[in-house]
């Protein structure tokens, strides 16, 4: 099968496709057919090992060192079910899926095997693979930790960074729970987030949030620490909280993947895709995310789908 193969850490220029063997499905495992998947933030800062050193160690522990203990990266995928281990009950051959796989990656290729307990479900019926690959990444971290926040109805929230892969589904899980969403992104993008629900947009290229005067029940930094440092004490109202979409790493359930595949199909959240690119051309995607400014989500095609 064709793969995009990482054997060092380094550049986007380290990624390079190869025919490698097709997995086979494990008793408990079912093998898809994956028709497309996404570059993250995150498979960008694995590829380059991009973290600061007092994290070199737990980063080296997770995905190895000195190169990647899986060769294939990739962590999302939409596809359909190929075949499955003598054990499986709950996939059948055909199924079309969508799903996580935040460890073990292996989804920049043209099968993957998964648990069937794993973060793997029906897609929602209402969009294409590419729609579907652009739900999992940032939905998963932006339900996470929005639920930290208790959102209750009525609230008011602010999402800092509401034009990347978590921060359009923030703002959008955001209205589902029935918050007043203020969004902060730049200029460009202040239509989309618009778009998405917000009723309030602010850019962050002419306007400091914080001199506004208004007060927020929480506000979620979608950006990340590393390149917003955001003090927000004073924005807060009395039990007000402030998150960070880098404070610790969220533990994710099935039911969470679940509830974002009902969203999409109830029409509360819509999938952005910013950019799409052929699996050859993953060295240009990886580039283009690099650059920290993308639109919700690159996809790439791995197979048309004929269908
Ligand atoms: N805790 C965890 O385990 C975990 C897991 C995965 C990811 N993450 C983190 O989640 C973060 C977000 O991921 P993502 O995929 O949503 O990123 P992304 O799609 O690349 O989005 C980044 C967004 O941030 C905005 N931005 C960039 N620099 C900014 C700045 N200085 N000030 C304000 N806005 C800025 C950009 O909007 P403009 O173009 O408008 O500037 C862009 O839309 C990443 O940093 C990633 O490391 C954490």
């Amino acid at each position: 099968m064709k793969a995009i193969i990482c054997t060092k850490y380094g550049p986007p220029e380290v990624l390079q496709l190869k025919d490698v063997e097709k997995p086979t499905p494990k008793e408990n495992e079912v093998c898809i057919k994956i028709f497309a998947t996404t570059v993250t933030a995150s498979d960008c800062i694995v590829r380059g090992f991009n973290v600061p050193i007092l994290f070199w160690l737990p980063m080296a522990l997770a995905v190895g060192f000195p190169k990647p203990r899986q060769p294939i990266l990739g962590m999302v995928l939409a596809g359909e079910v190929e075949s499955i281990g003598k054990t499986v009950k709950s996939f059948m051959k055909g199924d079309q899926v969508f799903g996580f796989d935040r460890f073990v990656f292996g989804t920049y290729a043209e099968y993957k095997c998964m648990p069937e307990d794993g973060m793997l479900t029906t897609k929602p019926s209402n969009v294409n693979y590419e729609e579907a690959a652009a739900v999992p990444y940032g939905g998963l971290l932006a339900l996470h930790f929005l639920r930290k926040g208790n959102i209750q109805s009525g609230q008011s929230i602010l999402v800092y960074g509401a034009s990347g892969a978590v921060g359009t589904s923030a703002v959008q899980i955001a209205r589902y729970l029935g918050a007043e969403v203020t969004g902060v992104c730049s200029t460009a993008n202040l239509a989309l987030v618009k778009s998405l629900g917000a009723g309030t947009v602010i850019d962050y290229t002419k306007e400091d949030f914080r001199n506004r005067g208004a007060l927020y029940d929480f506000v979620f930094n979608a950006v990340g620490k590393r390149k917003a440092k955001l003090q927000c004490n004073d924005v807060l109202t009395p039990n007000g909280k402030h998150i960070s979409v880098d404070d610790g790493s969220p533990t994710l359930h099935i039911e969470e993947l679940i509830l974002l595949k009902e969203l999409v199909e109830a029409g509360k959240l819509r999938p952005v895709i910013d950019r799409c690119y052929p699996l050859e051309q993953i060295v240009e995607a990886h580039r283009y995310v690099d650059q920290g400014h993308k639109k919700g989500n690159v996809v790439i095609t791995v197979t048309q789908d004929e269908k």
